[in-house]
């Protein structure tokens, strides 16, 4: 039986007197150790991998297995390979069997006889060697068992990455999509309420237009039928055929708001020249308009949308603005067509820019963003109000994105 509070040291010699000796070694010089024996090498592997001694004293010349030979073994095996090997040798210690030694992965090499102090001390280094040897390996074994957790973790957490990215592409994705619908289906309200717009204006000035000149009409009529002295219910009618000439008058203003017939006979450039003339009279607010004639070319079928733009920006300079400035520009180049409607009045502040209940400037954006463009607009306090509106055209000069 060993004793567990002892250090464990292996002799390996055929020679039980050897053995002896440096058992008395051991007892005298290092008394926290214990000497545990082997008469042959194969006997001496046995021990040294089950025992795990700290020090292999270890005998050259030995029949069957010489010393050489069991160092070998003993360094080539993971179990023991750390242990350090003393080699003992009453060969004389020369140069040769030293090389050989250290090279199959001896410690240390010690010559017989044996000076017991000596030897005490030689295995005291061995096992301070040992000793540091195995903190360092507990530090080795410690770090790599850190290392191979962080990996785990860095892989799980990578693995956890990838599956949040799907996730977010895709709902990324569906918002595109469902981004896209909107504006489609936005694009398509537009396009019904322009319909509605025609044809709202085509009933109010056709039917309502009819009767009011049938009414105009009879009114004459009875006019002309009333004696001569019938001065006041002749002023009376006189009164109401003003009236149906203000109601004939309001009728075309109204239709001409919800329909554009220039627009649509004679194309964008008039219908915007003729828009900016009636925002002047109206308003008395001066105001320039920069409209190359290719304008007209360059945007296609999305005039409407454009005049829209326009009416709305003037509508809110005249309504919001206090400017008595206005410029409005077309730019056309190969590939955008920039529209800017400027003006001199308070600015439009920055909340307003985002309000969600904006909705004249959401439907301006709205009707942008359905031409493939970008809507920008700024506001400086006191100094004014900058629309700016660019949509892509292609190199030939038509409109490059569908209406
Ligand atoms: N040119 C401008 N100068 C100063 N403020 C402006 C100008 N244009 C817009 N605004 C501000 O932005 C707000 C939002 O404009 P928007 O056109 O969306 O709505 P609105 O004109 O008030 O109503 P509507 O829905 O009838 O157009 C306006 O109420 C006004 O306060
Ligand atoms: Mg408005």
């Amino acid at each position: 039986m060993t004793n567990p509070r002892k250090i464990k040291l292996l002799a390996i010699d055929d020679n039980p007197d050897n053995l002896q000796s440096l058992d008395g070694v051991i007892e005298d010089y290092l008394e926290d150790c214990e000497l545990l024996t082997a008469a042959s090498g194969k006997r001496g592997i046995e021990l040294a991998t089950r025992e795990q001694p700290s020090v292999i004293l270890l005998d050259i010349i030995m029949p069957v297995m010489d010393g050489f030979e069991v160092c070998k073994l003993l360094k080539e095996d993971e179990r023991t390979a750390s242990i350090p090997v003393i080699l003992l040798t009453a060969m004389k210690a020369d140069t040769e069997n030293v090389i050989r030694g250290l090279e199959i992965g001896a410690d240390a090499f010690f010559s017989k006889p044996i000076d017991p102090p000596e030897l005490a001390a030689q295995i005291k280094v061995a096992l301070r060697i040992k000793k540091s040897e195995d903190k360092l390996r507990g530090h080795k074994e410690e770090l790599e068992e850190l290392v191979y957790e962080r990996t785990k973790k860095l892989l799980h957490l990578n693995k956890e990455l990838e599956r949040e990215n799907l996730v977010r592409r895709k709902i990324e994705e569906m918002l595109r999509e469902s981004e896209a619908n909107l504006r489609e289906l936005s694009l398509h309200q537009e396009q019904i309420r322009e319909k509605e717009r025609l044809s709202l204006a085509r009933e109010l000035h056709d039917e309502l237009g009819q009767l009011i000149t049938a009414l105009k009409i009879d009114l004459v009529l009875v006019k002309d039928r009333l004696p001569a002295d019938s001065i006041y219910l002749r002023g009376k009618i006189k009164n109401l055929l003003g009236l149906t000439e203000k109601v004939f008058e309001s009728i075309r203003d109204i239709s001409s708001q919800l329909r554009s017939e220039i627009l649509e006979n004679l194309g964008l450039v008039p219908a915007i020249e003729n828009v900016v003339n009636e925002f002047r009279d109206r308003t008395a607010i001066e105001c320039h308009l920069d409209l190359p004639e290719q304008v007209g070319e360059c945007i296609g079928d999305k005039q409407i949308s454009l005049y829209r733009i326009v009416q709305e920006s003037l509508t809110n300079i005249a309504r919001h603005a206090r400017a008595d400035e206005v410029s409005v520009s077309f730019h056309c180049s190969d590939s955008i067509l920039e529209l800017t409607v400027q003006d001199n009045g308070i600015g439009i502040p920055d909340e307003k820019i985002n309000d969600k209940h904006s909705f004249g400037l959401l439907g301006m954006r709205e009707r942008t963003l359905s031409m493939g463009g970008t809507m920008d607009i700024t506001g400086i306090p006191g100094e004014g109000t900058t629309l700016r509106v660019e949509i892509p055209v292609d190199v030939a000069g038509k409109n490059a994105s569908v209406s």
